[in-house]
């Protein structure tokens, strides 16, 4: 069950599976993840279904260690298996023929933005990648970028590869250079799409972000992926996650990342690789009910 096939250090935060999965690697489509948990104590919690080999029922996740969940994930074993694995959730990506794409993804954005790639290269389209990271050494995924799109533009925040800045400069330039855009599919730090939303706003430019709230059951059910697009409350986890970028409510989404803040890194601190690692807090429960105005 849900069997670690194969594992690769592929940055020095990042990791790539190959999991046992025969039913979700069948069914899987782009933009689609899974929900996992490690440990029996431990959370729930979403990757996103990078892609899938239906014949050798397996599936690829790529994430970053970014704490106590990320870290047991990166913890395990070929061999080992992941405790528990729901999936494919979340819709899949609407894919059609829009014509001059640019796909960007930032930091462990990249992992979500290669299926969505794939999909819009499959329809035909025309693809610009924009790849962002910290520095050199945490720049993931160019070749298979390079292999699907006409041009791969890196950016690092030190221009330790690639130009120096963000993302967001190099989208801007190709709007001031009235380069041709039909559509702009942006996944990373909440800032970062944020950023994107903004620039193509004045423009209309079409754009689709993939909104990152915390996760719990993946279902629709606890209310933890609440989100405001277009004045309306909507679930990531089932209305999403993709949603368009100028009609989504990016300051709640950053009001409701932070809720569990404390938790984590408590957890992040008291977490050893090769010890029982969770009896640190998990999240457990609803966690909808703390901000609505109107306590429903
Ligand atoms: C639909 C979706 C797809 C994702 N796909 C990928 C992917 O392919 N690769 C990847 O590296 N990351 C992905 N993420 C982010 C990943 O889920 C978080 O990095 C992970 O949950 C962090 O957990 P942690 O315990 O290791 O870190 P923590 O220390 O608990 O948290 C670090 C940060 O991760 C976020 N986070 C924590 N718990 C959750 C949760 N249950 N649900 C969502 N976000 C959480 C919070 O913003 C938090 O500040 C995805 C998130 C979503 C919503
Ligand atoms: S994760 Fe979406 S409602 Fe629970």
């Amino acid at each position: 069950m849900n069997e670690i096939v194969s594992k690769e250090q592929i940055a020095p935060d990042t990791w790539r599976l190959v999991v046992r999965a025969p039913e979700i690697a069948r069914r899987r489509k782009a933009g689609q993840f899974v929900v996992l948990r490690v440990h029996e104590k431990g959370e729930r919690f979403p990757l996103t279904l990078v892609s899938s080999d239906p014949d050798a029922g397996t599936i690829e996740l790529i994430f970053q260690a970014v704490g106590t969940s990320t870290k047991l994930l990166a913890a395990l074993q070929p061999g080992e298996d992941i405790l528990d694995l729901v999936g494919p959730l979340g819709r899949p990506t609407h894919i059609e023929h829009f014509g001059r794409c640019v796909v960007i993804g930032g930091g462990y954005g990249m992992a979500p933005v290669i299926p969505i790639a794939q999909a819009l290269h499959d329809a035909g389209n025309e693809l610009v990648g924009i790849n962002g990271a910290r520095s050199a050494d945490h720049v993931i995924l160019v070749d298979r970028m390079g292999a699907i799109c006409q041009r791969v533009e890196v950016c690092t925040d030190d221009g330790s590869l690639g130009r120096q800045g963000f993302v967001t400069a190099v989208l801007q330039e190709m709007i001031e250079a009235d380069e041709r855009i039909d559509f702009v599919l942006a996944i990373g730090p909440t800032p970062m799409m944020r950023g994107v939303a903004e620039l193509t706003r004045p423009n209309g430019i079409n754009t689709v972000v993939s909104l990152n709230p915390i996760m719990v059951d993946g279902t629709g059910m606890c209310g933890g992926c609440r989100v405001e697009v277009a004045g309306e409350t909507k679930f990531a986890c089932v209305d999403g996650p993709e949603f368009d970028a100028h009609e989504v409510d990016f300051d709640m989404l950053m009001r409701r990342q932070r809720m569990y803040d404390g938790l984590e890194s408590d957890a992040t601190r008291m977490f050893k690789p090769h010890s029982t690692p969770l009896d640190a807090p998990a999240h457990e429960g609803c966690c909808c009910e703390e901000d609505r105005p109107d306590g429903k």
